[in-house]
Formats: structure tokens, sequence, C-alpha cells
């Protein structure tokens, strides 16, 4: 495969472990919706905007929309086109359901749309994961995703931060080769989405039966701006007219250029009919 500006710059794999993590409070979800709830900045609202903000074009009010890898369950304050049934592989209060992404407990062709915010790059085999989803997804319905993007600034930021990791040397496609540790739902490799939608005319040759409705890149301020949504670093909080000058400078780095700049990519895949 041809490598990308990162992998040409970078480490093909960089895993620090968790007591490596210069971010606090990692994978403390309750306290983050809690915060979030009780007092939320205007930075992690403007990311959560730009993250999830363009899925409701995706989701018809009558949807049967199911969240998968919820974590603290904020996609619900930003998405709002249809009731969403949020669910994660761990108990929490705020969840429908515990669902495990590898094993979906759903009926075959039962679920308008699939929201997967951050959760892809955490599964050991994420094609495995995308072959059960689409045997439950209804013809014509809809998987949301929102990953992280290895570019150079992200890989930097990870390199930095010690938050998690990345591997350019799996073959995602390959069912038998784990692209991080399956034992651990918060091993992350962040260089999933390039693997997995890097090629698109590859993936569309695994997967003949998704198309591709929507693929953009973001985030590149704005993510380490908001300090994080569950794992945190001190930010100032800025106002909301200067993160939006932030969201639109952003919005021009990540088109020039995805590869340097774009820390996120949001991706919609239809089931076709
Ligand atoms: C980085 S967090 C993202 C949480 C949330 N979606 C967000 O964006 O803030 C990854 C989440 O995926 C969940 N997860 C990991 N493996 C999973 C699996 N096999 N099935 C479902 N959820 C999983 C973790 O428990 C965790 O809540």
């Amino acid at each position: 495969m041809k490598r990308t500006l990162p992998q040409l710059l970078l480490p093909a794999t960089f895993f620090p472990g968790h007591d490596q993590n210069r971010m606090s409070r990692e994978g403390d979800v309750a306290r983050a919706r809690a915060e979030f709830i009780a007092a939320g900045t205007e930075n992690v609202r403007a990311l959560l905007r730009q993250r999830l903000g363009w899925m409701d074009a995706h989701i018809r009010p009558d949807d049967i929309v199911v969240e998968l890898g919820c974590g603290a369950g904020l996609t619900e304050f930003f998405v709002n086109g249809a009731p969403i049934m949020a669910t994660d592989v761990r108990p929490y209060p705020w969840t429908a359901a515990c669902v495990d992404a590898l094993h979906l407990p759903f009926a075959p062709n039962s679920v308008d749309v699939f929201i997967c915010v951050n959760m892809i790059h955490h599964l050991a085999v994420p094609t495995a994961f995308l072959d059960t989803l689409l045997t439950c997804l209804r013809p014509g319905g809809r998987l949301l995703i929102h990953e992280p993007n290895p570019s150079v600034a992200m890989l930097l930021a990870l390199r930095l931060m010690r938050h998690e990791g990345w591997s350019f040397a799996v073959d995602a496609f390959d069912p038998a080769v784990a692209a991080n540790d399956p034992a651990d739902p918060w091993s992350g490799n962040n260089a999933i989405s390039a693997l997995l939608f890097g090629d698109l005319a590859r993936f569309s040759r695994r997967f003949p039966a998704f198309t591709v409705l929507f693929d953009r890149y973001s985030e590149f301020l704005l993510f380490p701006l908001s300090g994080g949504v569950t794992a945190k670093t001190a930010v100032p909080v800025l106002p909301r007219a200067v993160l939006g000058a932030v969201a639109a400078l952003d919005r021009m780095l990540c088109w020039l250029a995805p590869s340097v700049f774009a820390m996120g990519r949001s991706i919609a895949l239809e089931k076709r009919a």
C-alpha cells in the first residue's frame, strides 16, 4: 500500500502503556458525563458540534438508531434527528444495553442507523465488526462513523501525550490479525481509519454492500483545545466566537492538507438496498 506523509515521518508502530498516559482520567466516563452536564465548557461543545453535528442529515425521525461504544454518552446532546439507543461494551447507568460491537444482538435487517464515535479503532478485528453490522443493518440503513485520522498532527499529539497508539503495520483486512489488544477495550489503534478507508477502492471491493455517502476530514486545533472529552488535559476556556473562528480555520486546513492537519475523519456508509 502507498505510504502517506505521517508514515514516512513517524514510526510505523507506537503503543504506549496506560501508565504512560499524560492525560488524566482515562476511561472515567462517569465523571466526564457528570462534568459535561453540570458545567461542560464551550471548548468541548465546539468540538462535539463539529464532530457530531453532521449526523442528523443522515437520520430520519422514525429511524431506529443505535450507538455502539457510547462511552460518556454525550452524542444525545448533539444529535437530535431521532432517539438514540446508547450502548457500550461496559454497562453504564445512561446506556440502554450492554452491547459488544463484535457480537451484535440485533435481528437481521432491524436497525436503521448505527453510530460509532471513536469506537472502531478500539476493536481488535474491525472487518469482522463491519460484517456483523451489515447483517443487522436494514437495506438503505446507515453507519455513521467518526474516527481519529492519523495525520502528522494527530500522531505528534499522541506521541506527546501518550494517550493511545497506532500501528500501520497491521493488515486491517486480515481477520486473523488483531489491530490492537483484544482484551483491553481502551487499547486504541489510531491508524485504523487510514487502514480501512485510506484506499476506498479496496474497501469497496471487500464491502461491496456499502456505499460511501459522506467523507470529511476535520479537527485540527479544535481537538487539542477541547482539553479532551473523557481523558482530560488543562486548556484555557475560550469564548464561542473565538472557537467559531478556530473551527473555520480548521475546516480550511483540514481541506487543504488532511494528512498534515486533520485529527478526525467522519464517514457515512449506506447499506445498498
Ligand atoms: C474512546 S471511547 C469513545 C467513547 C465515546 N463514543 C466518545 O466519543 O466519547 C471508546 C469506547 O468504545 C467502547 N468499546 C471498546 N470496545 C468495544 C466493543 N467491543 N464493543 C462496544 N464498545 C466498545 C469503550 O468501552 C469506550 O466507551
